[in-house]
């Protein structure tokens, strides 16, 4: 491990390569006890980060999943959407947790707030597209972003300001939002949740995000940058409009924390050994039914946020390259490989035929239990080869490889 640790340098960052919930958290996990900083640089409470500690579950959304570890700064990026009452509640659980967290805590005064209207904004488009639906998790992740675009939004630095203040600029907001949307705006709740957000977190705002960041990567603090979503929901990238609305990407992540790309020393992609997706949009790989079902009960594939079940598929080859050559991945963490236990065999999509059918590679199953093992050449001979495919086809080394959900469960080669 502590090789692999060193080959990383001192700025890092875990990137999703499929449709997100890859298993990003978990390696933050690990990895963020030796980094100085954990920042999250993109995206809001529509991620979900699952870890699991001596038989704990703990869900990140906006804060970095790095945060358990009591000694590593935290950093939310000028990139980020941020649900205050969600970072309350976040805050609230892990002091029940016994973490504590605030006073490590720095938070971009440049990244946008995300109001309830914003949520109600999401669900009324969600419901006026019908079936046309993105199936976004209706955290009000586009309707922050559309206001940022737009310039109308309203960033963290407001924390700072009065509520004779936020109060007019509610109201202004709630005419332009009911002409558009027919959404109401209940000013008294929005001005009271915004109220206590205040009084926690203005104090943890910092003056200047970048300056804060580049400072600390001056006097030589190793900086771990945690990718939320992932490559193919990027709003550049991805599989549009069946995308979330910010960039997802490394290139996104460093640009929503403010540091130039010079400065990363590597990139690790995360992909599941399978692949799933919630919401719409196009799956060439898809499992049937069956199979689906089969990868969903054994994975557990129902999203951390929203609950939904995730749709299941197998890898696609080209979709992996794709993810690294956008974003440059020295190397993989594939997860989950324990959930492929019990298959007979393993479908892999390798390309599509002249006709735009997927090329199927069908790789053979281990069908025994690959559950907590740390060490590759304890693998079964099928599993090494699986994992030896991979980074055969896609011209990059498999270095991290999850055998369940636990910090422990991990192999590093
Ligand atoms: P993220 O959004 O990329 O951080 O991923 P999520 O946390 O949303 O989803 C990944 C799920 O898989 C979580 O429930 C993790 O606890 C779990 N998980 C991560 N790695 C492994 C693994 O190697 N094996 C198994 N069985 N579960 C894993
Ligand atoms: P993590 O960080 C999986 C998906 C939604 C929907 C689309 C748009 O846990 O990997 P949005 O609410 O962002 O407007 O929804 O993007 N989506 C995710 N899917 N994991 C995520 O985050 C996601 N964040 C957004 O399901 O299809
Ligand atoms: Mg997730």
């Amino acid at each position: 491990m502590q090789e692999f640790i060193t080959s990383l340098g001192s700025v890092a960052a875990i990137i999703g390569a499929q449709w997100g919930d890859e298993g990003k958290g978990k390696a933050i996990d690990i990895l963020a006890e030796n980094f100085d900083v954990v920042a999250r640089a993109c995206g809001g409470a529509n991620a979900g980060h699952t870890i699991v500690v001596n038989g704990k579950k703990h869900v990140f959304r906006l804060l970095p999943s790095g945060c358990l570890h009591q000694k590593i700064q935290v950093y939310l990026g000028s990139g980020m959407v941020i649900h205050l009452p969600t970072l309350l509640e976040e805050i609230g659980l892990l002091k029940d947790a016994g973490v504590s967290i605030l006073d490590r805590l720095h938070v971009a005064p440049n990244a946008h707030i995300v109001f309830e209207f914003h949520k109600a904004i999401d669900g009324a488009l969600e419901e006026q597209k019908g079936k046309n639906a993105i199936g976004t998790t209706k955290r009000g992740i586009g309707p922050a972003y559309t206001d940022k675009a737009a310039r109308t939004g309203l960033r963290m630095e407001a924390l700072r300001w009065s509520m004779k203040d936020i109060r007019p600029w509610l109201m202004e907001k709630a005419t332009a939002v009911k002409a558009m949307y027919g959404v109401t705006i209940n000013i008294d709740d929005e001005c009271r949740l915004f109220e206590e957000a205040q009084k926690v977190i203005t104090p943890r705002v910092v003056k200047n995000g970048p300056d804060t960041l580049n400072e600390w990567r001056s006097a030589g603090k190793k900086i771990l940058v945690e990718g939320a979503q992932a490559t193919l929901l990027d709003i550049d990238h991805g599989t549009y409009p069946y995308v979330t609305s910010s960039q997802t990407t490394v290139a996104g992540a460093l640009q929503g924390l403010g540091m130039p790309p010079n400065c990363l020393n590597s990139c690790i992609g995360v992909a599941k050994a399978y692949c799933t997706r919630v919401g719409a949009g196009t799956f060439l790989c898809e499992a049937d039914e069956a199979a689906a079902t089969r990868l969903r009960e054994r994975g557990g594939e129902y999203g951390s946020v929203t609950k939904r079940p995730r749709r299941c598929g197998w890898l696609y080859v080209p979709d992996l390259k794709y993810s690294a050559m956008i974003n440059g991945f020295d190397c993989w963490n594939i997860t989950k490989l324990d959930v492929l236990d019990t298959e007979e065999t393993i479908p892999v999509g390798t390309g599509l035929d002249g006709s735009g059918k997927v090329i199927w590679e069908k790789m053979p199953g281990w069908k025994t239990s690959t559950v907590g093992i740390t060490d590759f050449k304890k693998l079964p001979k099928q599993a090494q080869d699986f994992i030896l495919f991979i980074g055969q086809k896609t011209g990059i080394p498999v270095r991290l490889i999850g055998t369940g959900q636990g910090r422990e469960q991990m192999i590093v080669r």
